[in-house]
């Protein structure tokens, strides 16, 4: 049974202290690359689509590259999870198409309506033995917040809030705002993280599985080569991986990681294209750019701890 929810993946990281990976998947050879790192260093893995991957790749396009690397992997625990479902139906579509796991993101709604949104979905996919993933706080914004505490405060989760959303909207894991954002450009100056936000949050709900999204490190060595080949992304900056790490042994149990994905295929194709003009066959760009993306995630399996975890989470 390798298609899996992630109940048993985070009740495993939390006791043991790591982070489970999940990673965005857009097309073929994306998946492919994440798929062979899980393979070889025996790790569980979350594979997750967002609504926008969907409309590019279409649902039957994914779910089928998906089924062959869960088909392919009988030691692998995989769970396939909605990233950002933006409303009830939208959920309601991914649990009804198999998906073991959504995420209802109603984050940008008042309290109540946020609670209200998740537990209408969280009824509905229960029902379905379909776990479900909730955001409370706003992740993004932190750079100009550098600058000034306060405006810090007013993104992140609140842990009294966090007690009585979960409590209330029944979710099975919450992602909280903790310093990070989406992207390429998580910060100014420093990159710096509320981990006492995350340790509040633990402290009032022991045991409870959190997100931890906008999770890319934004590698130096994919960032130095897209801007080599004609980039021009000299002020991306990520999360440091100790500081992932540190957070990966405390209460965060789901890593979300996207941006380093899309940069490690971008570095490699542009490499190939500056350095081999000629080349037109897109196995001789794609193949590079899935290389480097096995690579890449093999590492960020280490940073996050789960490499070998796959067998005690199945
Ligand atoms: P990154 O942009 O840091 O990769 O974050 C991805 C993410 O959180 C998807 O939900």
């Amino acid at each position: 049974m390798p298609l899996v929810t992630t109940e048993k993946m985070f009740k495993m990281a939390y006791k043991n202290g790591y982070a489970v990976g999940a990673f965005n998947v857009n097309n073929m050879e994306i998946t492919q690359g994440i798929a062979s790192a899980v393979t070889e260093e025996k790790a569980p893995l979350i594979l997750q689509v967002s609504r926008g991957a969907r409309d590019y790749a279409s649902n039957s396009f994914l779910k089928a590259i998906i089924d062959v690397v869960v088909a392919e992997n009988p030691d692998i625990p995989i769970a396939i999870h909605l990233d950002h479902g933006d409303s009830f139906e939208t959920a309601k579509q991914f649990v009804d198409d198999g998906f073991t796991s959504v995420m209802i993101d109603a984050s940008s709604q008042p309290f109540e309506e946020n609670i209200r949104v998740t537990k209408e979905v969280v009824e509905y996919a229960h029902a379905r033995e379909v776990v479900v993933e909730a955001e409370l706080g706003q992740l993004g914004g932190i750079e100009e917040d550098v600058v000034g505490v306060k405006d810090i405060s007013a993104h992140l989760t609140d842990p009294e809030q966090a007690v009585e959303f979960v409590k209330k909207s029944g979710c099975d894991s919450l992602a909280v705002a903790c310093g990070t954002s989406h992207g390429a450009y998580k910060f100014k100056s420093e990159p710096k993280l509320a981990f006492d936000v995350i340790q509040k949050i633990s402290n009032k709900l022991p045991g409870f599985p959190l997100v931890m999204h906008g999770s890319s490190s934004v590698l130096k060595e994919f960032k130095d080569l897209i801007n080599k080949y004609g980039g021009d992304m000299p002020d991306a900056m990520g999360v440091p991986e100790e500081a992932i790490s540190k957070a990966a042994k405390m209460a965060i149990c789901k890593v979300n990681i996207d941006t380093d994905l899309r940069m490690a295929l971008t570095a490699k194709i542009r490499q190939v294209f500056a350095e081999k003009p000629s080349e037109f066959d897109p196995r001789k760009y794609l193949g590079p750019g899935r290389q480097a993306i096995k690579e890449m995630v093999k590492h960020k399996l280490h940073v996050l701890g789960c490499a070998g975890k796959a067998a005690e989470c199945m």
